[in-house]
């Protein structure tokens, strides 16, 4: 599956990144078997996937720092077998674990980036102090990173990743170890990022982070991207939803469940769940039913499954919990 642009306009489906029959083994330890990938230039893409499954792999090969075994790769309009260097000066790489040297301080080791990307001094200065205060890290500037919080070296990475102002980055599990209210922080950075039309490859473990953030995500399981799509595409793509009617008389319930055979009863709750896929299209057929039999609910509320269900349906093999809630059948 690849994106679709809606848009007419000619660039709006330009690819900052695609992958065509990716593959890379160790040993005989297949890791990527085959994967395509294409992310539209401006959008975050988020690779989702159990530990283990590739997810930073795939960044190592994409952003040039390990080889494929096979596979066309474009990054930024480079194609990656014929001109890796210049992907590495469109991008930028937050890894999964920290690049911060702990031994210098946060300011030094911004300089010590704006030195990689050959910035004058004075401009790898001027980077360096907009990026520190951009992230809350002016007071901290002069201390040794090492003595840094979790949050505070997660966000230095990022601000390191950032100097030079790459169009493309990718993030390997950035908001992993925050707390709550920094995660958010990082969230609202990387939305800043994308408003000013840069790419953002992600991986994470956080659904709810995915669900947030991207515009597409993609499902890494066994080797092969087991499903892609938006957070609401994949959402449907799984069993689980239902509309659920709540009654409050007993009479009203019972003459509801005679008429509803299919749905699932909840006697205690005095509930019925219907399955539904939750587009508008099935809610509307499934109240004007309703009201052909002359069931009126009390309370009627719609569920859609949530990215775990979906996580858990696509990676977790047979045995899936996709309805955590009581489901009565
Ligand atoms: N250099 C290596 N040598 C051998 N095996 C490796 C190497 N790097 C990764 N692997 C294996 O490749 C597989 C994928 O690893 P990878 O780090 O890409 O997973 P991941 O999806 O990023 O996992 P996590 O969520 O834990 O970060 C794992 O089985 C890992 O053990
Ligand atoms: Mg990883």
């Amino acid at each position: 599956m690849t994106a679709t642009g809606t848009s007419s306009a000619p660039n709006a489906t330009a690819q900052a990144i695609t992958a065509t029959g990716l593959r890379k083994s160790y040993g005989d330890k297949v890791v990527l078997d085959g994967i395509d990938l294409a992310v539209p230039e401006g959008t975050i893409f988020s690779l989702l996937g159990p530990n283990g499954a590739g997810k930073t792999t795939a960044v190592k090969i994409l952003s040039t720092l390990i080889s494929a075994d096979a596979g066309g790769i474009r990054v930024g309009g480079h194609d990656l077998a014929a001109d890796p260097q210049a992907i590495r000066a469109a991008i930028g790489v937050t890894g999964q674990f920290s690049a911060v040297d702990g031994l210098i301080t946060g300011e030094e080791n911004m300089l010590l980036m704006a030195d990689l990307h050959h910035l004058s001094k004075s401009e790898g200065r001027r980077s360096a102090a907009e990026l520190l205060e951009r992230f809350d890290l002016v007071d901290a500037a002069k201390k040794p990173a090492s003595t840094y919080s979790g949050g505070m070296k997660r966000r230095l990475d990022l601000a390191m990743t950032l100097v030079g102002n790459p169009r493309i980055i990718f993030l390997d599990e950035p908001t992993t170890g925050l707390d709550p209210r920094s995660r958010h922080n990082m969230w609202q950075i990387i939305r800043e990022l994308v408003s000013d039309g840069v790419t953002v490859f992600l991986t994470t473990q956080y659904l709810e982070e995915a669900d947030e953030l991207a515009d597409r995500i993609a499902v890494l399981n066994d080797g092969r991207i087991a499903a892609e799509g938006s957070a609401e595409e994949l959402k449907r793509l799984i069993p689980g939803g239902h509309v659920r009617l709540r009654f409050t008389d007993p009479a009203a319930y019972q003459s509801a469940t005679s008429a509803l055979r299919e749905a699932a009863r909840d006697d205690e709750a005095l509930s019925l769940q219907i399955p539904s896929d939750g587009t508008q299209r099935e809610l509307r057929s499934i109240l004007d039913w309703l009201d052909t039999a002359g069931i009126e609910a009390d309370e009627l509320t719609v569920h859609t499954p949530d990215l775990n269900d979906v996580f858990f349906a696509l990676t977790g093999g047979a045995n899936v919990p996709n309805q955590p809630k009581k489901a009565v059948r």
